[in-house]
């Protein structure tokens, strides 16, 4: 829980990533209110993305410091980072297809198995997923990869230079003048991005360091110091480069041999250190016969994309379709329209509610009736039976109907007879139906779930 700052000094963790979220918080919302007139805090929903294989309390962290950068839980989102990417990525319209004479890009089709490696800074790592018939992912292998992410490219430049110029030279360098040794650190990073395959890499070097420079023998092959820079050669580049790129390979290389993996035919790379030249020839060499390697053109804005996609699908999830037809089955005198007389035993019609086929979200409010019921006692109770059949009969019978679940209503004390509002929403695993008074703004709830057909009654 304790972190040190750059000169050493002790800090609280938690202080340091809620300042962290709070300043990129504010920025976002500074930028948005310029963009949205009018914006309130409450209309922003945040997702904050973490890596996979973080356990319960570093969420529970992450969670807690987004809190003290006042972003309350009901506007939070955490998502794991390989299935933002993963999300984004199944969103991309990436595989032509031929249709007559013209070609379309589509995303992933139903089934398509995927890999997806994450190329950050400090690690690299994989997961496989599957596209669900419903849309939506599932993860069929999670393994992280390991530390060879594009910082540790830097760290290599750096030692190489604390080789040639001396490691007390660069320490008192660091410590005299710090600003300076950070503008090192930058431009080692600026330069490391451009190189390609075959080319040198060279870095401007302060007078000051200049001067202190005497390459050893060890290093004259592929070091060279000029006017007012230091020149790492290509092959030493290249040797820096593939003693990250030839682990991860290696790593890929077993984990597409293993069953849980067959059936992968794409590969994504995504991650800022997915742009460099090194990584993409050599996936493109070990691996284009066998798979498809897609590297996107912003590859590090990929989790962060996903990021938001998941962030929507909160509200309303991937849309689903009714496998059923819903409906009450009531003991009628009369149906007509939209006026329902309730009455005892005999045989049940059904009353559709939603029709099979019929597109649902998650969280949404499915269909909005307004009826009249009529009963002669004090309590109606409605049932809510599914049925299968592409056409559904008008009579309830045990062959083709399955009670769900039911909702007691009850009725006002005289009349008996109420004007009676039903919404039917859905969430992940059950049918909401809420049937509200319109006289007396009394609400009744009921659910079904349709999963373990269990009823459940919540009246009142
Ligand atoms: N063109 C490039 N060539 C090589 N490396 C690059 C290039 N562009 C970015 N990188 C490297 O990508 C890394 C940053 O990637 P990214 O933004 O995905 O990391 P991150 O998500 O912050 O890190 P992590 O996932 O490890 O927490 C840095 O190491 C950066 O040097
Ligand atoms: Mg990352």
């Amino acid at each position: 829980m304790v972190i040190k700052e750059m000169g050493g000094k002790p800090m609280k963790a938690m202080a340091v990533f809620a300042f962290c979220i709070e300043y990129i918080k504010d920025k976002v919302v500074e930028r948005l209110r310029q963009a949205i007139h009018g914006l309130d805090d409450d209309d922003i929903h945040w997702v904050v993305t973490v890596p996979a294989i973080w356990n319960d309390q570093a969420r529970q962290f992450m969670i807690e410091a987004s809190e003290k950068a006042n972003i309350g839980k009901d506007n939070l989102t955490l998502a794991l980072e390989p299935e933002g990417a993963a999300m984004y990525c199944k969103y991309l319209a990436m595989d032509k297809k031929e249709r007559g004479d013209e070609t379309e890009l589509k995303a992933f089709d139903e089934n398509a198995r995927f890999m997806v490696i994450d190329l950050g800074g400090g690690t690299i790592d994989i997961t496989v997923s599957e596209v669900l018939a419903t849309g939506q992912l599932r993860e069929i292998y999670n393994a992280t990869g390991g530390p060879w992410g594009g910082n540790y490219i830097n760290d290599q430049i750096i030692k190489t230079l604390k080789e040639v110029i001396g490691w007390s030279v660069m320490g008192r360098f660091k410590s005299d003048d710090f600003d300076e040794y950070l503008e090192l650190l930058r431009d080692v990073e600026q330069r490391k991005r451009s190189v390609k395959h075959n080319s040198e890499f060279s870095l401007k070097i302060s007078k000051d360091l200049q001067r202190k420079i005497e390459i050893p023998d060890s290093h004259k092959k592929d070091v060279q110091k000029e006017k007012k820079s230091i020149k790492l050669s290509a092959s030493l580049m290249k040797k820096i480069f593939s003693s990250s790129v030839d682990s991860m390979m290696k790593h890929v290389e077993g984990l597409l041999e293993k069953t849980e993996t067959h059936g992968v035919s794409t590969i994504l790379l995504v991650g800022g250190y997915a742009a460099s030249d090194f990584v993409q020839r050599a996936f493109r060499e070990k691996f284009h016969k066998k798979y498809r390697i897609i590297f996107p053109l912003t590859p590090d804005m990929i989790v962060l994309k996903g990021a938001v996609i998941t962030g929507q699908l909160v509200e309303a999830i991937v849309g689903r379709m009714a496998k059923y037809h819903y409906g009450f089955g009531l003991s009628t005198e009369a149906v007509s329209g939209r006026i329902i007389s309730i009455g005892e035993g005999g045989e049940k019609t059904f009353f559709p509610l939603i029709k099979k086929g019929q597109k649902i979200k998650v969280g949404d409010v499915v269909t909005e009736y307004e009826v009249v019921l009529k009963a002669k006692s004090k309590w109606a109770n409605l049932e809510v039976y599914i049925t299968e059949e592409d056409e559904p009969r008008n009579v309830i019978d045990e062959e083709h109907f399955t009670k769900v679940g039911s909702i007691n209503v009850k009725l006002p004390k005289f009349k008996k007879e109420s004007i009676l509002v039903l919404t039917i929403s859905y969430d992940e695993t059950e049918f909401n139906v809420v049937a509200t008074d319109r006289n007396t703004g009394r609400c009744f709830v009921g659910n079904c779930r349709f999963l373990d057909k269990d009823i459940n009654l919540k009246s009142d």
